[in-house]
């Protein structure tokens, strides 16, 4: 396995202050907050328009997703969702590269989003403008990208995946002999490599959230909590994945909380995946997975300062007046569609 060098790229970008993010962020409660979901709801049916959410979104707009026939899910599942609903205008709750896809899948019908300022550490590491000369530089790679990427990444690339099947792309790949220039997450990259074997060669991008837990720490919780499970998601560092009885997809680490015989779990990822985790495992215990360290801080603290700018108000407001639509540039979108279309077909034929 290489590792792009720092010294080749090194991503810089600002990292909003989740707790500045929930103080612009207006929570409503009691009558407001009602009246505000039943105008959502009236605008949804007006705008002919399904609501697509991610986990990571604050619980009242999975709850609307939820009473209004839209979707609640994973990167994949909301891709495919949307491809699949008859709706004209697609929702999109959760960053700016989930809305992108919605938008290379279907181009026949408006995308919008809460806000446009919703992007993710992931697609900021890896500019179009510094990938593709790297990719130029390895014609031999097979070029697979994590969704968490621009439209523009997406099509320099020949396959996009998401943490849900990366492991079973790379696998096939690894069948037909090819070596992989993997972007942008290396610790998702690292992931597959070690449980593929893959020649993979990897972009040093990381997702602020999920850089933050510390191995050290959660010893210490599982030490506590001995019959606790551990649920992590493969975007965190090797030694957290290294302590995990499941790795997976938010829908997999919800599906585990499910299944597996423990009353009480300590989870590794983005702490609004509880809404949807304590509906799949009611009475069992959630405990999140620690952050900061003996005596640090942390920035993030298990919570995407992107995902925290969605909410009921600016929700409301898109519906209202079409704002923050989803456009990408059309040569754009035709070459983005093989890669993500690849992966459509690809969860299809080995369902
Ligand atoms: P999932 O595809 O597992 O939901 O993860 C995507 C992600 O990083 C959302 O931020
Ligand atoms: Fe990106 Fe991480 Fe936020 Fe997901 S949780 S959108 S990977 S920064």
């Amino acid at each position: 396995m290489n590792a792009m060098t720092s010294r080749a790229y090194i991503p810089r970008f600002e990292i909003p202050k989740t707790s500045i993010i929930d103080a612009r962020t207006p929570h409503f409660t009691g009558q407001k907050r009602l009246d505000m979901i039943n105008r959502i709801k009236r605008l949804l049916k007006k705008q002919d328009a399904v609501l697509v959410a991610h986990y990571y979104t604050d619980k009242d707009l999975q709850q609307v997703a939820d009473e209004t026939g839209g979707y609640v899910s994973d990167s994949l599942d909301m891709a495919r969702f949307g491809n699949e609903h008859p709706a004209t205008t697609l929702v999109v709750a959760g960053v700016r590269f989930m809305g992108e896809t919605a938008k290379i899948l279907n181009p026949e019908k408006r995308v919008l989003m809460p806000t446009l300022e919703a992007t993710c550490s992931l697609d900021m590491s890896c500019p179009a403008e510094v990938f593709n000369p790297y990719c130029d530089q390895h014609p031999d790679h097979t070029v697979v990208v994590y969704a968490n990427t621009s439209a523009e990444v997406k099509a320099r690339a020949d396959w996009v995946v998401t943490s849900s099947i990366a492991v079973r792309v790379v696998s096939h790949l690894i069948d037909k002999n090819k070596k992989i220039l993997w972007a942008p997450d290396k610790h998702l990259g690292r992931y597959i490599q070690k449980v593929t074997g893959a020649d993979m060669t990897l972009w040093p991008g990381t997702c602020i959230v999920h850089e933050e837990f510390k191995a050290s720490a959660l010893r210490r919780l599982m030490q506590k909590h001995p019959e606790a499970g551990v649920l992590v998601h493969p975007e965190s560092p090797e030694e957290v994945i290294d302590l995990a009885d499941v790795v997976g997809s938010t829908t997999a680490l919800i599906k585990a909380a499910h299944d597996l015989p423990n009353n009480e779990f300590i989870v590794a990822t983005d702490r609004g995946i509880f809404y949807k985790m304590r509906q799949a495992a009611p009475g069992k215990i959630f405990i999140e997975a620690p952050t900061g360290g003996e005596g640090a801080t942390c920035i993030s603290c298990a919570h995407c300062p992107w995902m925290a700018m969605n909410g009921l108000h600016n929700l409301a407001h898109t519906l209202e007046t079409g704002s923050n639509e989803i456009h990408v540039d059309e040569q754009i979108r035709i070459k983005a569609l093989r890669s993500t279309q690849r992966m459509l077909d690809f969860v299809r034929s080995h369902a």
